[in-house]
């Protein structure tokens, strides 16, 4: 398709996350224009100096902000585990091992149903603004059906993480230790040329210390990337190893020490908040303030999974996180798009600076304040992706 260029007009507040364009660290102009020429901003600047383009979107005085990039998910699997969430409502604890309820789903799932379920869900982020999504597998635990599994992913997104380390399916109940021999010496090999990140969940229930390094040193030498689900049900090692293999991000961090946190602080290790998951499971939420007070570098993510955080919607986190976790509303705006995108390691994302993909939302609102004043309320009008409109 022909890139055409657009320019968007009468902005009433244009977020840009690059404080040269604007004020503070969102870098806000207000009555701005923004051009995306090529699939990039190509021009920012006053909308009464707005240059022509091909095609002109007039927004009436709504915000517009970099589209949000997603950095947690897990899209692919079967089935759902609605009674799970009651049960919980009804007073039940989350425990990890609901997760083999979803991979016996997803290996009697065919490709195309996992591929369709992981569509339906991309798009449904999308529409919800989110211009960049992770896709974790995971949800199979078996060679041939996390190679499948990194397939379908691999279908709908560039940023496939082999989630090999999930939880230790049913063959290898009682033989954690064989199963983490099995990932390293046959999946990892198998499957690491279909994805970018390595993850494991690294909790009791799940995987311990050695067996999470294990796993991790194994896809670095296969050329992954780390990222850890860690500290999420209580305080572990997740956020230690994290800092000391040099993971992209640590996901959950709710349960953290003092150590954990100046750790984090004096790395480049982004902490990934997924407040979702604690609704859905009525657990505490993360201290996002004593993260951020001390230099933690904080991503908010989705965590859409059919356990613990069945949502795609980053308006639905942003406003938990402002809510429920003591972050500021430019905070996580922040951290749902520029922090987003230093989670996944991309500097071509998550901003509106010039050259960056132009990739952005507008609300039906004046300002990115609404994402968290009118929780619940479906604000992402219109979607651009690579400068194309996606949905609107
Ligand atoms: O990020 N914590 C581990 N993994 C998912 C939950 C998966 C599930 O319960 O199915 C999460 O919350
Ligand atoms: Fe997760």
């Amino acid at each position: 398709m022909t890139a055409r260029s657009t320019v968007l007009t009468d902005i009433g507040t244009l977020v840009t996350n690059d404080p040269e364009l604007g004020t503070g660290p969102l870098g806000v102009r207000h009555d701005a224009a923004v051009v995306f020429d090529g699939g990039v901003v190509a021009w920012v600047g006053d909308s009464a100096d707005a240059p022509g383009a091909d095609i002109r979107h007039d927004l009436g005085g709504r915000a517009v902000l970099p589209g949000f990039v997603e950095s947690h998910a897990h899209l692919v699997f079967a089935g759902e585990r609605a009674e799970e969430f009651a049960a919980r409502m009804s007073g039940e604890p989350y425990a990890a091992g609901g997760i083999r309820t979803t991979i016996e789903a997803t290996r009697h799932a065919t490709d195309a149903e996992l591929l369709a379920n992981a569509r339906r869900l991309m798009d449904e982020s999308l529409r919800s603004g989110s211009t960049t999504v992770e896709c974790k597998t995971g949800y199979g635990q078996s060679v041939a059906d996390e190679l499948r599994s990194a397939m379908v992913a691999g279908a709908v997104t560039d940023e496939v993480t082999l989630l090999a380390a999930h939880v230790a399916p049913p063959e290898y109940a009682g033989r954690i230790d064989d199963y983490v021999r099995m990932v390293c010496a046959e999946m990892i090999p198998a499957v690491a040329a279909h994805a970018k990140w390595i993850d494991v969940f690294c909790e009791r229930g799940a995987f311990d210390g050695d067996q999470t390094r294990a796993v991790l040193q194994t896809g670095i030498a296969h050329g992954l990337i780390p990222r850890v689900h860690g500290n999420q049900l209580r305080e572990g090692p997740g956020v230690a190893l994290a800092v000391e293999l040099g993971a992209a991000s640590v996901d959950h961090v709710t349960h953290v020490t003092a150590d954990d946190i100046e750790l984090l602080a004096q790395s480049p290790t982004v902490a990934t908040l997924l407040p979702g998951a604690e609704f859905c499971t009525r657990s505490p939420y993360a201290d996002a303030r004593a993260l951020l007070d001390a230099g933690v570098t904080v991503a908010l993510g989705a965590d859409c999974n059919p356990g613990t955080s069945y949502t795609t919607s980053m308006a639905f986190c942003i406003a938990l996180a402002v809510r429920e976790m003591g972050m500021t509303p430019a905070e996580a705006v922040w951290a749902a798009t520029a922090g987003g995108a230093k989670a996944l390691q991309r500097n071509d994302i998550g901003t509106l600076r010039l050259g960056a993909r132009a990739d952005a939302i507008a609300l039906s609102a004046p300002s990115y304040l609404h994402l968290a004043y009118r929780p619940g309320v479906p604000l992402v009008e219109t979607v651009w992706q690579a400068g194309l409109s996606a949905h609107s």
